[in-house]
């Protein structure tokens, strides 16, 4: 089939490659020449492990499975259209469709009425997104839905970092529409897929409890972790242990070993903004999600928790040096995008700590995100413990645990460490001579 995916984002890029591996010709759209021009030499325009290797394979073997263009010329020729375009937050907490409907409106002036095309919604948008961009793709192209095209709801459940693994082995397909062809088509599109990978539930629904679905899983997601955050602080009050909280909980096959680690709180590109539009669209249609709002009120109280334990062990936090491990919402990701160290650093700052960060992958992002933050970034890890009164690991790189930590000992001036994804080897730390504390243990 000849795929067209419009944006090349952390979803767009990983859907048009996976498309381009399951033997479709795939066609990335996006208005960004920095991105195609990366993507058109073999290379991918995002940090996600393996996709480079991925990308470097479709784009150089010569079969022209991937290719990427600034130009919308190709939706002409387009089997399925798939639109992966950002919506970022407005102020409002709802969701910006701005890219969307502008995608929306160019797929329709590249229609080709001579044949019959599938534009499939792949971004997290609110419910009846997918009926406003048929009506959009009618405008501009004078064509009729569901007889010349059909947009279709599929939502994405990739996580960062785990892009690869969740996109050739998911859970779920879910796909939305009640229009016979289109579910063909689609069904079509992810033959491949379903051929090699028996286990994926594949989910025909209608277009809004698709769109639906993506935000109540996400939400769902969040909740759960909020949950386990909550128990990590009463275990602190209590004198119990929430890994043998998790662990108990996690045997249940009703609830899942899944998502119940403890943080600093969720963060990220997906959790905050989906929360956010779910609650702003359940507000203006008069229905009250309670148990997301309070996730949400949850999930700031963890963040304030974690400044709340390092203040509690410096006494007063002006003057002093804190030290941040990692700056991205979870490790294997460059993305810094409204991450839990944005908030610990900027109440830090607040409080008038000097504030030195690592962080693997997302350094440049976090800086980019957070212009004239006062904040000292360090090129190796080790150098965030200069003088250090504290140090907080805020993100579970791997190889933060290869640290020299005896060296990390002897530059800090009080040698604490907090945790916050009870992560390090406590013993070998406090072995050494730290106060290492970790959350809810
Ligand atoms: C999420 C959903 O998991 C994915 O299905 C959807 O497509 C996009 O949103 P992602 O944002 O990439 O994916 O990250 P995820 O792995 O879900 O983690 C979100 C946040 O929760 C991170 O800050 C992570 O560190 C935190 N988290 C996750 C916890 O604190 N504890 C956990 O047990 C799991």
């Amino acid at each position: 089939m000849n795929v067209v995916c419009i944006g090349s984002g952390y979803v767009g890029s990983i859907t048009a490659a996976s498309f381009a591996k399951w033997g479709h010709r795939t066609t990335i759209v996006d208005v960004d020449q920095r991105k195609i021009d990366l993507i058109n030499a073999g290379k991918s325009p995002i940090y996600e492990p393996g996709l480079d290797t991925l990308i470097a394979q479709l784009v150089k073997d010569g079969l022209g499975k991937l290719t990427a263009t600034t130009s919308y010329s190709s939706v002409s020729e387009a089997n399925v259209v798939i639109i992966a375009v950002g919506t970022p937050s407005l102020k409002d907490g709802t969701a910006d469709l701005k890219y969307v409907k502008s995608a929306a409106a160019s797929i329709g002036t590249n229609l080709n009425p001579n044949r019959f095309t599938v534009i499939v919604n792949k971004s997290t948008v609110p419910v009846g997104t997918t009926d406003m961009v048929a009506s959009i793709i009618e405008d501009a192209s004078e064509l009729k839905a569901d007889e010349n095209f059909a947009v279709v709801s599929n939502p994405e459940f990739l996580r960062e970092g785990y892009a690869l693994e969740d996109v050739f082995g998911p859970d779920r397909i879910v796909v939305g529409s009640n229009h016979k062809r289109a579910r063909r088509v689609m069904r079509q599109m992810y033959s491949e897929l379903l051929k090699h990978a028996p286990k994926v539930k594949y989910v025909e629904t209608d277009v809004k409890s698709a769109e639906l679905i993506k935000y109540a899983s996400n939400a769902f997601l969040a909740v759960k972790i909020s949950y386990i955050n909550e128990m990590a602080r009463l275990c602190e009050s209590l004198g119990a242990n929430v890994l043998e909280i998790a662990k108990g909980m996690g045997l249940d096959s009703r609830i899942g070993d899944k998502f119940l680690q403890v943080s600093s709180g969720w963060s990220g590109s997906c959790f905050p903004k989906d929360t956010k539009e779910l609650l702003a669209t359940s507000r203006k249609y008069g229905c009250d999600l309670s148990i997301v709002e309070a996730s949400v009120t949850s999930n700031e109280r963890m963040h304030r928790y974690c400044v709340e334990k390092i203040q509690r062990q410096l006494k007063t936090l002006n003057g002093k040096t804190i030290g941040i491990l990692g700056l991205t919402f979870k490790p294997n990701t460059d993305d810094a995008r409204e991450t839990q160290a944005q908030y610990v650093i900027r109440t830090l700052l607040r409080m008038d700590s000097k504030v030195n960060a690592h962080d693997p992958k997302g350094m440049e992002m976090f800086q980019m995100m957070n212009e004239g933050l006062a904040v000292q970034y360090c090129l190796q890890a080790e150098e965030i413990a200069k003088r250090a009164d504290a140090l907080i690991l805020l993100t579970h790189w791997e190889e933060y645990r290869a640290l020299d930590w005896t060296r990390i000992f002897h530059a800090m001036r009080t040698p604490y460490i907090l945790d916050t994804r009870n992560f390090l080897d406590g013993n070998t730390l406090r072995a050494i001579g730290f106060h290492y504390e970790g959350i809810g243990v």
